[in-house]
């Protein structure tokens, strides 16, 4: 089966900035694949999504394990024949630790989450795109993870992850050039959720627009870039 609607695959769409992604999408009349690690809550979004009648449906995604990353994948190809749009939004925090002093399994979490995770994703959406010769993928960054920015230490292990998956934004743009295939990098603002906390001056839907307009892009849009507000952000 071949949907006449774009499908967009959203990871970590069950709360936060990949809650009111997948709604910011799917009222765009995109079919949205939300996942999620529990595949109920992932159900869940997609219900919600449907109950305001848009097209959604929930599939379990892990970004650590890289089975349920292809089987992901492969139901939506089986289901839509097609994956337009990767959002890769799941990511984890270290929190309160120094980087002279670093809890090296926490950092590896981090690291697998943040960085392997969203490339492994990559990886496995890019052959349906080249096909296609259309894909829009779109790495939730942070301002945390600019190297020109980065005067602080708090969060290292995010910080490191996110300028690392910067860079993974930036060599698959140069490998895909010209493919009809766009990938870049978002900083959300500092969002309300329970990852950016309380005090957070944005809400997710606010968060949720630059990584949208990045999901969206016209063909002649940007490749390669970091953006926050719709505007390149130093990296
Ligand atoms: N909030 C901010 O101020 C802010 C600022 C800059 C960048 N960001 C970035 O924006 C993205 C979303 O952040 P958020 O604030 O919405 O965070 P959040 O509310 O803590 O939500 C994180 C999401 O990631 C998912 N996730 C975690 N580990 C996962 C895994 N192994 N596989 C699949 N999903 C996993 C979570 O799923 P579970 O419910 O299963 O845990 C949840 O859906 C992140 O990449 C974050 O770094 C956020």
């Amino acid at each position: 089966m071949h949907s006449s609607r774009r499908v967009a695959l959203v990871t970590g769409a069950n709360r936060g900035i990949g809650y009111a992604i997948a709604g910011q999408l799917a009222e765009r009349d995109i079919h949205v694949v939300a996942t999620a690690r529990d595949v109920e809550q992932a159900n869940r979004t997609a219900t919600d999504l449907v109950g305001r009648g848009w097209a959604a449906s929930g599939v379990r995604l892990d970004v650590t394990e890289s089975d349920t990353i292809a089987a992901a994948v492969q139901h939506t190809l089986d289901r839509h024949g097609r994956i337009d749009i990767l959002v890769n939004n799941a990511g984890i925090s270290d929190g309160d630790q120094q980087p002279s002093h670093i809890d090296v399994d926490l950092a590896a979490r981090v690291w697998q989450v943040n960085v392997l995770g969203a490339w492994q994703c990559a990886e496995a959406v890019v052959p349906a795109m080249r096909t296609a010769g259309y894909g829009r993928i779109v790495n939730l960054s942070s301002t945390l993870g600019s190297l020109h920015h980065m005067t602080r230490s708090t969060e290292p292990a995010y910080r490191v992850s996110k300028a690392a998956l910067n860079a993974v934004t930036r060599v698959l743009a140069a490998e895909l050039a010209g493919t009809g295939i766009l990938v870049n990098s978002a900083s959300p603002g500092w969002v309300r959720t329970d990852l950016g906390g309380p005090n957070a001056p944005r809400t997710v839907e606010q968060g949720a627009d630059t990584p949208v307009w990045l999901a969206t892009l016209p063909d002649d849009g940007p490749t390669g870039g970091f953006f926050y507000d719709r505007e390149p952000l130093e990296w």
